[in-house]
């Protein structure tokens, strides 16, 4: 079974209503990224940057997956698919994809500030101060903040590595080190851009589908489960 990988990026969840940081001219939903996400918000304001994610996971439980994340499904039925996605909502997974594999974290769990392998499933909406691990420390948000290392970067570069196709959707490809993962794919692999603006960085042997993820994406899973 040939493996196709997809990488994607916030744009892919743009038509489910979810706004992407880029989009918002360097402030993210009225906030200023260094105010929320990032380690020194967390110890500056942690009131803030709770309140700032509880507000983005209210928005992700109420927005539903578009075409791209139900179209990427039905390659399943054909070839071994990996998501690996730079997105913190939980579309890929509600859509059906089997194997998604979250770089920057995911919104609806929380994780302990002392014990970085203690994550847990947000129940409710909200995560509120005081709410602590099983060890007694702060939760905190499930999410890789700027300035913080990657921990599935290493994996993720493995699974782009065995690639016969790569797909990369719906990103701007100038957040590092994800950007980075284009590099490590075989030079044989197929392998397209679907994005209705230009992506920085110049990506050689790759198509460009100019298109939004909800069109772009069901016509290329066409073409793909036929060939
Ligand atoms: N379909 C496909 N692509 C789209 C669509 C759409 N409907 N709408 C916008 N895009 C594209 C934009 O042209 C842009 O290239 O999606 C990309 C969004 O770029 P970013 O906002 O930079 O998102 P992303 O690349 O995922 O950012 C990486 O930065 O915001 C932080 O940590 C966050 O994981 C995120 C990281």
């Amino acid at each position: 079974m040939k493996r196709i990988v997809v990488l994607s990026g916030a744009g892919i969840s743009a038509e489910s209503g979810l706004k992407t940081f880029r989009d918002s001219d360097g402030l993210w939903e009225n906030y200023r990224i260094e105010d929320v996400a990032t380690p020194q918000a967390w110890k500056k304001d942690r009131r803030l940057v709770l309140q700032f994610y509880n507000e983005r996971r209210k928005q992700v439980k109420a927005a539903k997956p578009n075409a791209a994340h139900l179209a990427l499904v039905q390659l399943e039925e054909k070839f071994e698919v990996h998501i690996v996605t730079q997105n913190i909502d939980d579309l890929h997974e509600r859509a059906g994809s089997k194997k998604v594999l979250h770089l920057h974290g995911e919104i609806l769990k929380s994780r302990s500030t002392m014990d970085p392998h203690l994550v847990y499933t947000i129940e409710k909406h909200e995560l509120n101060e005081g709410e602590k691990c099983e060890l007694g420390s702060q939760l905190r948000p499930h999410i890789v903040w700027f300035g913080e290392m990657v921990p599935a970067l290493e994996y993720a570069a493995y699974i782009v590595s065995r690639a016969d196709i790569l797909i990369v959707v719906g990103t701007s490809l100038a957040v590092y080190p994800a950007a980075g993962l284009v590099n490590y794919v075989s030079p044989e692999a197929n392998k397209y851009v679907v994005n209705p603006d230009p992506v920085v960085g110049e990506l050689a042997g790759f198509k460009f589908i100019n298109a939004k993820a909800g069109i772009g994406i069901p016509e290329l899973v066409q073409e793909l489960i036929k060939s």
